[in-house]
């Protein structure tokens, strides 16, 4: 594995890699656990060569997130791509990706707007312009998301969509089903803030999640169905529940109960100053 760090090695190696097939990239800020490395074999299982991001990028932090504490573990992550067969690990610094001047944004409307966008401001801006930035940089012919991050997905389709990407083009923007620990939790590099009470309660959210799918999968109307979600999570012990919808998968718009596009259940609850995110499928 190639670990690099500058603009120009990378064209030069990822042009070479590119000779062997496709090239699939999967962005990621690091922090990696199994949920990333399923990622990374998913590529694998659909790509010649594999490249990696590992970039923390203050752009879709906000005042007073966690940018600073974000945790970073360069030689650890690079261990494990290293054996999961990955080709390149691009690991540009800050002056790298954001140059002195550096004045551009890409904002996407709709879809990034209510849910997570609603509690980070700017979050999506951050999101979509350096992914834009990691596609042109890295070119790959297909790119891989986890889809825990739902929203995240749909912003990032949609951006593609709408500016006409080719590399890759929006239907070659793969999302992969959550990593899920042993009792349900969706993996996450947050979980690690966890301590063993917080992780107990943590465990209530895929169980109420499953509960409130099934019932809006038998019909029920979404209100009181979302209404008992909330609740039974207060009630678990979770600090806030910042929201729980009931959304058309793509498009994200609030849906009264299930129709014939398919929907997605979308939560965001906090175990004191830890907020976890979660959805499930639904139709
Ligand atoms: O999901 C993430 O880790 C980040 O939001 C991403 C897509 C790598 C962009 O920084």
């Amino acid at each position: 594995m190639q670990t690099i760090n500058r603009l120009d090695p990378l064209r030069h190696a990822t042009a070479a890699l590119r000779r062997d097939g496709p090239l699939a990239l999967v962005p990621t800020m690091g922090a990696l656990h199994e949920g990333h490395l399923a990622l990374v074999r998913a590529a694998r299982a659909r790509a010649a060569h594999v490249v990696v991001s590992i970039f923390v990028n203050p752009m879709q932090f906000g005042a007073g997130e966690d940018l600073a504490a974000y945790p970073r573990q360069l030689a650890a992550d690079s261990a494990m791509l290293e054996s999961e067969g990955v080709g390149v690990l691009w690991a540009p610094a800050v002056e790298t990706m954001y140059p002195e001047g550096f004045a551009s944004h890409v904002a996407v409307s709709g879809v990034s707007e209510g849910l997570c966008g609603a509690a980070r401001p700017g979050h999506f801006d951050g999101v979509a312009t350096v992914v834009l930035k990691l596609f042109n940089q890295v070119e790959p012919d297909l790119a891989v998301f986890g889809e825990k991050d739902w929203q995240q997905l749909a912003v990032i389709r949609r951006m593609a969509r709408d500016l006409d990407l080719t590399r890759p083009h929006a239907g070659a923007i793969i999302g992969i089903a959550t990593e899920r620990e042993a009792d349900g939790l969706a993996r996450s590099s947050r979980n690690r803030y966890l301590d063993a009470d917080e992780r107990r309660i943590a465990a209530r959210l895929p169980r109420a999640l499953a509960t409130a799918a099934a019932r809006l999968r038998a019909g029920d109307a979404a209100a009181p169905v979302l209404a008992a979600l909330r609740e039974e999570l207060r009630a678990a012990g979770f600090s806030a529940v910042d929201y729980a919808e009931f959304r058309t998968a793509g498009t994200l718009v609030p849906l009264a109960r299930l129709g014939a596009e398919p929907a997605r259940l979308l939560v965001a609850a906090r175990i004191g100053a830890t907020r976890l995110i979660d959805n499930l499928a639904v139709g």
